[in-house]
């Protein structure tokens, strides 16, 4: 979800303004407002209704202390909260309810800190000093807490449908899971990530491999093409009369900005790429090795398979086995995994029929034919990828024991759980 709030553009603004439920509150804030050198009249009787309806006709301070205790609905307010709220205001919310789920939540959609009543003078000066060290920071890379995950899709050969999977996992991504989603099509000359959205590709990736110091968050909001509310894409058909020059720093920066700009980033990878540039690799969490069951493929997978070993130790690697048909395996299933040493982790049918027909409308096929065996399977897999996602964090998590990690994880779990909706 949008967080206006995280937007960082203080600008003369009331420093605070607090709106609270009962006088023992009241009080502690009031004494907090005295020793920061603030009129105590910045803290104010009312909860978050008054805060709403005092922001929607007057300009949002910088920082905002809301009591959610009259609250029914503490996640909804909050939401209803961030439509008066401008951008740039730092919210913290108060409430008597100790509850880890709702915190968690809280945050999620945008919240610098939940305190719990009664008020402790120390916690409320804390969380003062955070937010106002948050509205001094450099302008915000947009990750905060919120947690990202990168995927790359590769191909062990050319067909095996690496493409026809990143654009729809990135649609899935996008619209049944409610990511913000960034797909990045590497696929320079031949790619069909706008293709297979009945877009036109533009100029924005091309652009960004000419000139890697362009490429910043301005850049990577108009270059992109927006594929759906929350799927954007960045794609080319470059002529085939210019060979890819770069020495990969684009490439690198594209990851930073979309990595900010997006919670999810899908990077289509064709194989020859990750020869010429093995470090769009290194920030991926999860690589999806997509394969068919061909002798020919289980040799690649195998190769595939060692250079993410060696140059991605840290990704989690899933391999998809695609366009399986019992009709004409070349190799089955379990001589497949026997020679490439691994097991397969989720096997997508051959289903010709619903890819032609997603081809014919330009849509992806887990959008254009909802109800078909391949796009449940796709569906499966984005759901596979961010609970592989979770256990990365979990063993970083288990490594460091570090708090932002612990968020990171948590954020990944909320994801998981709108999955049911
Ligand atoms: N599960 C599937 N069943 C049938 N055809 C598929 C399946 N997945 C992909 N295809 C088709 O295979 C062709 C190649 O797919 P593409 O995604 O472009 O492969 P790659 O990116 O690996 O080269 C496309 O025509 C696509 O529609
Ligand atoms: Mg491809």
């Amino acid at each position: 979800m949008n967080a206006p709030w995280k937007a960082n553009a203080a600008g003369a603004r009331d420093p605070f303004h607090a709106f609270v439920c009962d006088d023992l509150t009241l009080d502690t804030i009031r004494g907090v407002c005295d020793e920061m050198g603030w009129s105590q009249e910045k803290a104010n009787k009312g909860g978050l209704r008054n805060a709403i309806q005092s922001l929607s006709v007057a300009a949002s301070p910088q920082i905002l202390m809301v009591d959610l205790s009259e609250s029914g609905d503490p996640i909804n307010d909050i939401n209803a909260l961030a439509e008066v709220c401008e951008p740039g205001t730092i919210v913290i919310a108060l409430g008597q309810v100790n509850d880890v789920r709702l915190y968690r939540d809280l945050l999620l959609s945008g919240l610098q800190d939940y305190l719990l009543k009664p008020l402790n003078p120390d916690a409320v000066r804390d969380a003062i000093a955070q937010a106002q060290a948050a509205l001094m920071a450099p302008k915000e890379d947009g990750t905060g807490d919120k947690p990202h995950v990168s995927i790359g899709v590769v191909g062990t050969r050319g067909g095996v449908g690496a493409s026809t999977i990143a654009t729809s996992l990135a649609w899935t991504l996008s619209d049944r899971l409610e990511h913000t989603t960034g797909l990045l099509d590497l696929d320079v000359h031949f790619g069909t990530g706008a293709l297979a959205m009945d877009l036109e590709p533009g100029r924005g990736l091309t652009d960004a491999i000419d000139n890697p110091s362009r490429i910043d968050g301005l850049f990577i909001e108009r270059a992109m093409i927006k594929a759906n509310d929350k799927l954007s894409i960045l794609s080319a058909e470059a002529p085939m009369t210019s060979p890819v020059m770069s020495d990969g720093a684009a490439f690198f920066q594209l990851q930073e900005e979309l990595r900010a700009a997006f919670e999810n980033t899908v990077i289509d990878i064709p194989r020859s790429m990750l020869i010429s540039y093995p470090h769009l690799a290194h920030d991926l969490n999860v690589m999806v090795v997509v394969t068919e069951l061909t002798l020919a493929a289980a040799r690649d997978t195998i190769r595939v398979l060692a250079w993410a070993k060696s140059n991605a130790p840290h990704c989690k690697v899933i391999v998809v086995a695609n366009k399986v048909s019992n009709a004409s395996l070349e190799i089955s299933r379990k001589d497949f995994e026997a020679t490439i040493e691994s097991k397969i982790d989720q096997v997508i049918p051959a289903d010709p029929k619903a890819t032609a027909q997603a081809a014919k409308l330009g849509r992806p096929v887990v959008d254009a034919v909802k109800g078909s065996k391949v796009s449940s399977a796709i569906s499966t897999l984005a759901d596979n990828i961010l609970s592989s996602a979770i256990e990365e964090a979990e063993e970083e998590d288990g490594e460091e024991g570090g708090k932002k990690k612990k968020s990171v994880m948590d954020g990944f779990k909320a994801i998981l759980s709108k999955k049911s909706d």
